[in-house]
């Protein structure tokens, strides 16, 4: 990928750029919890964005992608918003730099990437932190890396549409090999966790499924939470998140918001207990409980959340009908992934009857990752 993107470049600006990279992301438990002030438990992948860049001494950005085999053109003025969705991300990434006081001025970029997209690995969190990571270098800001992975979540919260929280850009920052990382998305305390589960892989299966109108399904679902937590408020006004919240305190208000805010958040308040349950068995080496967390996790996403779907919920019961230690739907969903704990002796039938009935059932075949944990955002 290097040198089809430096090739690229050349051909583009008859010279070579500086190259960054960024990742992807999984997470192993603590979905949608973030923007409830809870815990997450993510880590970068081997998978992500690279980009050559360097400073074109005009007032405009020319970028060029090699997997949309398209280029755009833009000034770095709030008007100067382009048309392709792609490209906002980038000018999004300009903006917020440039929001925060980081100067930034025209250069040129080519940019490609091998994070599936679609399938829950957030690759836009990738490509954000790609280049919030190499402005903040190139333009010697010195911005500190929470600061770069605000940057990006505020590019999707004002530039894309999508009410997101901080995991995917803090995963795809911070990430190190070998290692997932437990982050307090209130008080942004974090904790590297070695994770080597010996005997175990962990493996992502891809539905291959997107449904439609997943960005306005997850701001509502944001809505609810705030919605209940609001609620709570009122009777305990220190709860700041509804992450603060007890699970009695959320009974009390039962009768004065939605069934469906009611549903969502005991959901949450069930999931930010179960990352801290995680990480207590993962100190013993206890797999069995983390696996029975996941499945704890995909029932709530599936029932109460609802963000789960048919294909997902097929893979999810497969899994538990192989004797996969355990395994659920991740990301935001509505299509995407099911992340798999599975011993390494039942990898390999797990795996074909994945392929094998999940065609069956669904006319095409899924796609089959295996985790390598990897480093985040990074000058190559
Ligand atoms: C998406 C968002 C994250 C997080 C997850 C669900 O990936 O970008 O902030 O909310 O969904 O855990």
């Amino acid at each position: 990928m290097k040198q089809k993107i430096q090739e690229k470049f050349k051909a583009l600006f008859g010279e070579e750029g500086v190259l960054y990279a960024s990742a992807g992301r999984i997470n192993l438990i603590g979905e949608h919890t973030d923007y409830n002030g809870g815990y997450v438990f993510p880590g970068a992948i081997d998978c992500g964005i690279m980009a050559a860049i360097k400073v074109n001494g005009t007032p405009k950005v020319k970028v060029f992608s090699l997997d949309y085999n398209e280029s755009a053109e833009f000034g770095l003025n709030e008007e100067d918003v382009p048309d392709k969705q792609w490209a906002r991300y980038i000018f999004g990434v300009c903006r917020e730099t440039i929001k925060r006081g980081g100067k930034v001025e025209g250069f040129n970029a080519v940019f490609a990437g091998d994070v599936p997209l679609g399938a829950g690995l957030s690759s836009s969190a990738a490509l954000e932190s790609c280049f919030a990571f190499a402005l903040n270098d190139i333009f010697g800001n010195g911005i500190d890396k929470f600061e770069l992975a605000k940057i990006g979540q505020s590019t999707e919260h004002n530039y894309c549409g999508v009410k997101c929280g901080i995991m995917d850009q803090f995963a795809s920052v911070f990430g190190k090999e070998g290692a997932l990382i437990r982050l307090n998305c209130k008080t942004l305390e974090y904790k590297y966790f070695p994770f080597h589960p010996k005997g175990y892989k962990l493996v992502l299966i891809d539905s291959c499924v997107k449904h439609e109108l997943a960005s306005s399904a997850y701001n509502k679902r944001r809505a609810s939470c705030e919605n209940a937590a609001a609620a709570i408020r009122k009777n305990h006004p220190e709860v700041e998140f509804l992450s603060d919240a007890k699970r009695v305190w959320l009974d009390e208000v039962r009768e004065q918001i939605p069934e469906e805010d009611f549903l969502r958040a005991e959901y949450v308040i069930g999931e930010v207990q179960r990352v801290l349950d995680v990480c207590d068995a993962l100190e013993r080496d206890d797999y069995e409980t983390v696996g029975e967390m996941m499945y704890q996790t995909h029932f709530g996403l599936s029932r109460l959340y609802e963000v789960s779907c048919e294909e997902l919920d097929f893979l999810n019961k497969l899994a538990r009908k192989m004797d996969v230690t355990g395994s659920r739907v991740m990301g935001g969903g509505f299509g995407g992934c099911t992340i798999n704990l599975v011993k390494e002796e039942l990898y390999d039938g797990f795996i074909a009857a994945a392929k094998e009935q999940f065609a069956a059932k669904f006319g095409h075949a899924p796609k089959i990752y295996d985790v390598v944990i990897s480093d985040g955002a990074r000058k190559l």
